[in-house]
C-alpha cells in the first residue's frame, strides 16, 4: 500500500546476501517512511547496512524481500529499463571516493548523466556550466580529475549528480575522503540543495558534520533501525 504523502516507504524491507551456507544481513524488514524535503542523516556501525539501504533507494540493487516504493516507483518488481530511467531521473548519487571517470574532464564528468539520458549536449551544456559555477568550479571545468583537490573531486560529483535536477540526492559517506574544512563545505552545498531547492537529501555517515542539518536522524544496527528521531 503506497501512501501518496510520502516520497519513500519501505516495508518489511529486506536485503540478504546469500554467501555459501550461510545468509549476510544487509537489511532486514525494515519499515521506514520518508517525506519530500526531508534531510534524513543515516547512523550506524560499519556494517550495520548504510551502504545496502543507499543501494537499495538508489535502484542500483534489489530487494530480496519486503516493499520499497519510491517517487512512485516500485523498485521491487521494477523492470531493468525502468529502474535505468529511475535511477537517470529521480537519483543524484554521491559517493565517499567520488566514482569520477578519470579520463573525462570536469565539464564531460558533470554532463554525463544527461548525456546518457539522451539530452543534447548543446542543451547540457549550459547547464552544467551554471552548475560548476554555483559550485566554484568553472575554472576547473577542463581539468581531469587527477588534476584536482579532494573538495574539487566531491563538488564535480556533486555537479554531475545534480545535472538532470534530480528529487532525491543519496550520497553514501560524502565527507570521509574530505579534510574537515571541505567536509564542511560538501555538507553545507547539500543542506543548501534541501533548504533552498527543496530536495529531499539523505546522507549515510559516520561524521557529526551533517547533524545540525538533519530534519530526521535515523541509528541502524544490523539492517534495522535502532532508532529514529
Ligand atoms: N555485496 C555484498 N555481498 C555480501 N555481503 C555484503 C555485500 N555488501 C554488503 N554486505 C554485508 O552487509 C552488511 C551491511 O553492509 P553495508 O555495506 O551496508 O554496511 P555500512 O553500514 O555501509 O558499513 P560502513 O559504515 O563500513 O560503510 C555487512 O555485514 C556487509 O558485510
Ligand atoms: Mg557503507
Amino acid at each position: 500500500m503506497t501512501d501518496g504523502n510520502f516520497l519513500i516507504q519501505a516495508h518489511q524491507l529486506t536485503r540478504i546476501y546469500p554467501m555459501g551456507r550461510t545468509d549476510v544481513i544487509g537489511i532486514n524488514r525494515l519499515d521506514l517512511e520518508i517525506a519530500p524535503g526531508e534531510l534524513v542523516v543515516i547512523k550506524g556501525n560499519s556494517g550495520s547496512g548504510k551502504s545496502t539501504l543507499l543501494s537499495l533507494l538508489a535502484g542500483l540493487d534489489r530487494p530480496t524481500g519486503g516493499g520499497l516504493t519510491v517517487a512512485g516507483v516500485d523498485l521491487a518488481a521494477a523492470t531493468e529499463s525502468l529502474l535505468t530511467r529511475y535511477r537517470r531521473s529521480v537519483i543524484g548519487m554521491v559517493f565517499q571516493n567520488f566514482n569520477l571517470l578519470p579520463t573525462l574532464t570536469v565539464m564531460e564528468n558533470a554532463c554525463l548523466p544527461a548525456l546518457l539520458a539522451g539530452t543534447a549536449y548543446e542543451q547540457v551544456a549550459g547547464k552544467a556550466v551554471d552548475l560548476l559555477r554555483w559550485l566554484g568550479l568553472e575554472h576547473r571545468k577542463d581539468h581531469l580529475p587527477s588534476q584536482l583537490s579532494g573538495g574539487e573531486l566531491q563538488r564535480t560529483a556533486i555537479a554531475r549528480a545534480l545535472i538532470n535536477q534530480p528529487q532525491i540526492i543519496l550520497a553514501d559517506e560524502p565527507t570521509g575522503n574530505l579534510d574537515s574544512r571541505n567536509g564542511k563545505a560538501v555538507v553545507e552545498l547539500l543542506a543548501g540543495l534541501n533548504r533552498d531547492r527543496q530536495r529531499t537529501v539523505i546522507i549515510a555517515t559516520h561524521s557529526n558534520l551533517a547533524d545540525p542539518h538533519a530534519t530526521c536522524m535515523i541509528h541502524l544496527k544490523d539492517g534495522e533501525i535502532a532508532g529514529r528521531a
